[in-house]
C-alpha cells in the first residue's frame, strides 16, 4: 500500500527548519521570552497577564473573548489582570497562602479565569474540576488534595459534600444558594476588593496546578505541575500552535482537563493572543458558528468533535465562511486518517495531530506545520524531546517494532509529583525513561504511530476513564455483586464504556434495572463515566489473587482468542 503523505504548506510558519533547530536546541534558549529572565521574579500569572497589562501597546487588546449562548463578554489583558488581582485579595483575606490548594468547580466563565489567575497570584495551587463531576468524584479529589478553598456555583454546590470535607474552610459562590450551605459571596467580596495586588513571587519549581487523572487501578491521582511548565507552554505555542500576534485562537477543551489549561489558558496568553472561550456542549452548527463569528484563525480540538463534524456532512459546512481559519490541531485520542483526508477537502487545511498526556504537561510528539503529515501518525518529537520505543526493561527497540512509547526524563512541563503518592510517581520511570502506558512504533523516518493503551485505561470521546473507579461505583449499587469494566471500540467516540456485572441474590435481570444501574453511576460519578452497555453474567472472571481479568472480558467482547488464562480463579 502506498503511504499517503500530505506535504508541508508554503505559508510563513514558525519553526521552519525543524531539523536544524532540533540539533542545536537547549531549553534555556526559551528563557529570553520571559520577564523573569531579567528580573529573577517568577510567576506564570505575571507572564501570561500582568506583563501584557503593563505594556501600553498590549493592555487594551482583547485577551478573553467569551461567548456562551446567554452571555457575550470581552476582557482585555488589563481587565483580566485587575480582576485576578481582586480575586487574589479576596483569597488573602481568607488566609490563603503559598502552596495551599484552591479548587474551582464551575463552568467556563469570565469569573473562572479571574479566579484561576487570582489563585496563581497568591502562590497557591489551582485545582480545576470538570463541571460534569458528581458528588463522589468531587469528594475524592477535594479529600486527596486537602483543598482549603473551593470556588463553585449554586448548581454545582449541591454536589459538594461540605460536611465530609473538614479541610475545606471556605466556599466562594458565584451566585446565590439556599441556607443548606455555608459560603461567601463572590460578587460581594469582589466589589470590596482592591485592584492592586502584590503578586507572590515563586520559584520555577513551585507548584501551580493539580489535575486529577485516572489510571487502571486505584482512585484518580493528582498530577502536580510547577511554574516551570511555562517554558514548554510558550515554546509549543510558537512551534505547534504557530501563534502570531494577530491570531484569534480557540481551544475547545474544558480547563478541568489539562488541554484546557496548558492550551486553553497558558500557551495563548503567554503569547498575548486573543483567546476565544466558549462554554457548554455544542452541536456541529454551534462549532461552525463559533469559528465564523469570531473569525478564528487557529483551532485546537479533538478527534471526537471532528468525527462528529464529518458525520454531519459537508453541506452543513458550506453555509459558513471559515476563510480566516488557517491552522487546525487535534489531541486526546487517535486521529483517524479519514478525518485528516476529510479536513483537506472540507477546510482545505491539514489537521495536525498532537500527542501528550496530563502527566507530561505539554505537547511532546506532534505534526508541525513545516513537516509533511503521514495521516495516522502522531508526528515527531518537538525540539528538546527525545522519544523512543522501549521494551519492559527500558531498552530501546529498533524502528517498526511495537513497544512502550517512552520519553527521556527531564523536560520543562513534566509533572513533578503524584500528590500524596511518591510510589506511584516512581512507577512511571524505567531506566531513565518516562514510560507512557501507550504502545506505539516508530518508522524509519522517525514518525511515531499510536497502537493502543497497554493498561486498561479507557478513552471515551477523548476523556480518560479508569475502570476501577467505575467498577467501585457499580458495586455500591445494591443489585450488583461484581463488576468488570472495559472500553469497547466505537466509530464516533473512540471507545464506549462497557460493564460486565453479576447480580446479587434476589435481583432479576430487567431493562429497568440496567437503566437504574447506569443512572446510578451517572449521577454518582459523572456522565462520561457511565457505562453505555451493561451485560449480566453469572460471575466475573478474576485471578486467584482476586483481580478482575479485564483482558479476558475484552477478548470475549471482541471475539478474540482468550490467551493465557492459567491465573484464572476456579
Ligand atoms: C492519553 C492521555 C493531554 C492530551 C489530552 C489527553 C491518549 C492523547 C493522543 C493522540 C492517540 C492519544 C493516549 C494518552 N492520547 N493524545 N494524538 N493519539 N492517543 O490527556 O487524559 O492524560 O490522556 O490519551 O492514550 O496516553 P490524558
Amino acid at each position: 500500500m502506498d503511504m499517503q503523505v500530505i506535504p508541508a504548506r508554503s505559508e510563513n510558519y514558525n519553526l521552519k527548519d525543524y531539523q536544524k533547530v532540533r540539533e542545536n536546541f537547549k531549553w534555556d534558549d526559551v528563557n529570553k521570552h520571559f520577564a523573569w529572565n531579567e528580573t529573577g521574579k517568577v510567576n506564570i500569572a505575571y507572564e501570561a497577564l500582568d506583563r501584557h497589562a503593563e505594556n501600553p501597546a498590549k493592555k487594551d487588546k482583547v485577551a478573553l473573548l467569551y461567548s456562551a449562548p446567554d452571555r457575550e463578554e470581552q476582557l482585555t489583558f488589563s481587565d483580566l489582570s485587575k480582576q485576578s488581582n481582586k480575586f487574589a485579595n479576596v483569597l488573602k483575606k481568607h488566609q490563603v497562602n503559598k502552596g495551599d490548594r484552591v479548587f474551582l468547580f464551575m463552568p467556563r466563565s469570565p469569573e473562572f479565569y479571574a479566579a484561576f489567575f487570582g489563585i496563581l497570584k497568591t502562590g497557591a495551587i489551582a485545582g480545576p474540576l470538570f463541571e460534569a463531576f458528581m458528588e463522589q468524584a468531587v469528594r475524592d479529589r477535594l479529600q486527596d488534595s486537602e483543598a482549603s478553598v473551593l470556588i463553585t456555583t449554586p448548581e454545582l454546590i449541591e454536589r459538594v459534600p461540605q460536611d465530609e470535607l473538614p479541610q475545606l474552610e471556605t466556599v466562594i459562590l458565584v451566585g446565590e444558594a439556599g441556607v443548606a450551605h455555608t459560603y461567601i459571596d463572590y460578587h460581594t467580596e469582589m466589589a470590596g476588593a482592591s485592584e492592586a495586588f502584590d503578586i507572590e513571587w515563586v520559584d520555577l519549581e513551585d507548584g501551580m496546578l493539580l489535575h486529577y487523572t485516572s489510571g487502571s487501578t486505584g482512585k484518580p491521582k493528582g498530577v502536580y505541575h510547577v511554574h516551570n511548565a511555562m517554558i514548554q507552554h510558550y515554546a509549543t505555542g510558537e512551534w505547534v500552535l504557530d501563534l502570531k500576534e494577530d491570531d484569534v485562537y480557540w481551544c475547545t477543551a474544558d480547563p478541568g482537563w489539562v488541554t484546557g489549561t496548558s492550551y486553553g489558558i497558558f500557551a495563548p496568553w503567554l503569547h498575548g493572543v486573543t483567546n476565544v472561550i466558549r462554554g457548554g456542549r455544542f452541536t456541529p452548527d454551534d462549532w461552525y458558528e463559533t469559528l465564523e463569528k469570531n473569525k478564528i484563525t487557529v483551532w485546537y480540538t479533538a478527534p471526537t468533535a471532528l468525527r462528529m463534524l464529518v458525520s454531519h456532512g459537508e453541506e452543513a459546512l458550506k453555509k459558513y465562511d471559515l476563510l480566516e481559519l488557517r491552522h487546525i490541531m487535534s489531541v486526546g485520542e487517535p486521529l483517524n486518517p479519514e478525518v485528516v483526508t476529510w479536513g483537506l477537502k472540507a477546510f482545505n487545511l491539514r489537521i495536525h495531530d498532537t500527542w501528550w498526556m496530563t502527566e507530561t504537561g505539554a505537547q511532546l510528539i506532534v505534526n508541525l506545520p513545516a513537516l509533511e503529515i503521514r495521516p495516522g501518525s502522531m508526528g515527531k518529537p518537538i525540539p528538546g524531546i527525545v522519544a523512543s520505543i522501549v521494551d519492559n526493561e527500558g531498552n530501546e527497540l529498533p524502528p517498526n517494532q511495537m513497544g512502550n512509547l517512552a520519553i527521556k526524563e527531564g523536560w520543562p512541563s513534566m509533572m513533578r509529583q503524584i500528590w500524596n503518592n511518591p510510589g506511584k510517581y516512581e512507577s512511571y520511570f524505567i531506566n531513565g525513561w518516562y514510560v507512557s502506558g501507550d504502545s506505539a512504533y516508530r518508522d524509519e523516518d522517525g514518525y511515531f504511530w499510536f497502537q493502543g493503551r497497554l493498561d486498561d485505561v479507557i478513552n471515551t470521546s477523548g476523556e480518560r476513564v479508569g475502570p476501577f473507579e467505575v467498577e467501585s461505583k457499580l458495586i455500591e449499587h445494591p443489585a450488583v455483586a461484581e463488576a468488570g469494566v472495559i472500553g469497547k471500540p466505537h466509530p464516533e467516540r473512540g471507545e464506549i464504556i462497557k460493564a460486565f456485572i453479576s447480580l446479587n441474590e434476589g435481583y432479576e435481570k430487567s431493562d429497568e434495572l440496567l437503566e437504574e444501574i447506569r443512572q446510578f453511576v451517572k449521577t454518582g460519578l459523572s456522565a462520561h463515566a457511565a457505562p453505555r452497555e451493561i451485560e449480566i453474567r453469572d460471575s466475573i472472571p478474576k485471578t486467584r489473587s482476586g483481580k478482575i481479568m479485564r483482558r479476558l472480558l475484552k477478548s470475549w467482547e471482541l471475539g478474540l482468542p482468550t490467551g493465557d488464562t492459567s491465573t484464572l480463579e476456579e
